[in-house]
């Protein structure tokens, strides 16, 4: 970069947003390729999502990490949204096309996927999954999951309408099931994966605890230690029990590579939710 080049600017956006361990990963892999680019945190409420984008864009900004609350607005302010961020209904990436539109896009299934597959060696073809969780993250990450092929996806959710309502949107790309918490009570899964924001609030769910015996456990939320939901599945036979931190760095590495072309390596960074993730309880 020429001396006097203003480094390239993004940032991820949220409310909450100081506990967030993107800056630092973007940052990692900026350096790799000493990419000239910055990357900070842009706290903003609902009410002030939409002006905030604007103007982080129109004063030069390249690219924004969109998180929550404010993934499905991002969604419907983006000019054209991609393939996966239309079938999620949501947006985590946000990137200034050459035209000046606003290009949105979704890395959280790509990220779950290359997570459990690539980094954590768990097959999903033909297994039985069971995602807990109907909101958002659900959501985001569905589609993903049945492009693997599993047996079934069970979805099971505290409001059995909206796990309901769920199958339902996504029933033409797979075999899905959806109960409530106490509808898995006698089932087997491969793998469970907590699509809740459960243990983000430090809370446990109200699952049958034979439904992680045997399987492999998952949770979507990461922080320096294990939360609630892990240590209740290593407690209850989960044959082993991972964090979302991968997950994390994984679909940074895709919005990395959306908006530079080029892939970062994630293994060094794998390693790091100690360092870099928060501390949640
Ligand atoms: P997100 O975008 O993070 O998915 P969301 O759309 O608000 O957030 O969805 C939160 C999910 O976590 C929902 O599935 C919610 O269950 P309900 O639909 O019954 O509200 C689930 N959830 C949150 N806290 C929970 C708890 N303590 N026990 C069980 N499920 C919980």
């Amino acid at each position: 970069m020429p001396q006097d080049a203003s480094p390239d600017r993004y940032a991820v956006i949220g409310q909450p947003v100081a506990h967030s361990a993107s800056p630092a990963i973007h940052r990692l892999f900026a350096r790799q390729f000493n990419e000239p680019m910055e990357y900070g945190r842009i706290e903003a409420s609902p009410a002030q999502f939409a002006g905030t984008v604007a103007a982080f864009f129109a004063g030069g900004g390249k690219g924004l990490n969109v998180t929550a609350p404010h993934k499905m607005a991002a969604h419907d302010l983006a000019d054209k949204v991609s393939m996966h961020a239309r079938v999620a209904g949501s947006v985590n990436t946000l990137a200034l096309g050459d035209g000046g539109e606003l290009a949105g896009d979704n890395t959280d299934g790509t990220g779950l996927i290359r997570d459990l597959t690539r980094n954590l060696g768990i097959e999903i073809r033909d297994k039985r999954l069971l995602v807990v969780g109907a909101g958002g993250a659900a959501r985001g990450v569905l589609a993903a999951l049945l492009g693997e092929a599993p047996r079934v996806v069970v979805i099971a959710n505290r409001t059995v309408d909206k796990a309901i309502a769920l199958a339902h949107s996504f029933e033409a790309l797979g075999p899905l099931e959806a109960v409530g918490l106490a509808g898995v009570a006698g089932q087997h899964f491969d793998l469970v994966i907590n699509a809740t924001s459960a243990s983000l609030a430090g809370a446990a769910l109200a699952l049958p605890e034979s439904v992680v015996d045997g399987a492999v456990a998952y949770d979507r939320a990461y922080s320096a230690s294990p939360g609630p939901f892990l240590r209740w599945a290593d407690a209850h036979g989960a044959i082993a029990a991972h964090q979302g931190w991968g997950m994390l760095v994984e679909q940074a590495a895709e919005s990395f590579y959306l908006w530079r072309g080029v892939r970062p390596y994630t293994a060094e960074i794998l390693g790091l939710a100690g360092e870099l993730a928060p501390t949640l309880d």
